[in-house]
């Protein structure tokens, strides 16, 4: 084989490397963004700009002003439980967890 078609191929499978992963991230942010929709937009606000439904509801994306939005991922597993008695307990199975922190991290 000569060197150009080499260079060539390498660069076509990591083009198509990289699509595959932005893909991916974009279908994390898709389904950990469904999550939202339908356990917690009741009360928080899920996109950009909005205003939380329920203000004392931080709206998600301030949670990474407070904190690495990580450090839900052992709540989410457990069953996430705030000082708010009016929020159900949830627990997300690790697909989901990590499907809603991707979704989190695009609202940074
Ligand atoms: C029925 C209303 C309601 C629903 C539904 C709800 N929340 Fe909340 N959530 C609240 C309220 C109110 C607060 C603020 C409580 C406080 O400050 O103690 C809050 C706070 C939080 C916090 C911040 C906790 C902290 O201490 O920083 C996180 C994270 C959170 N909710 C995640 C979620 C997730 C994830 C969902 C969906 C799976 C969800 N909430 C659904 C009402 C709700």
């Amino acid at each position: 084989m000569r060197p150009s078609i080499i260079a060539r191929s390498t660069i076509i499978a990591l083009t198509l490397v990289m699509m595959g992963s932005s893909a991916a991230s974009a279908a994390s942010v898709e389904q950990g963004r469904r999550l939202a929709v339908v356990y917690c937009m009741k009360c928080h606000a899920i996109d950009k700009v909005s205003p939380s439904p329920l203000r004392i509801a931080p709206p998600f994306r301030s949670l990474h002003e407070r904190y690495p939005v990580e450090t839900l991922q052992e709540a989410l597993a457990e069953g996430i439980v705030t000082g708010h008695p009016t929020m159900p307990e949830f627990r997300f199975d690790p697909d989901q967890i990590s499907d809603f922190l991707t979704y989190l991290k695009s609202l940074e």
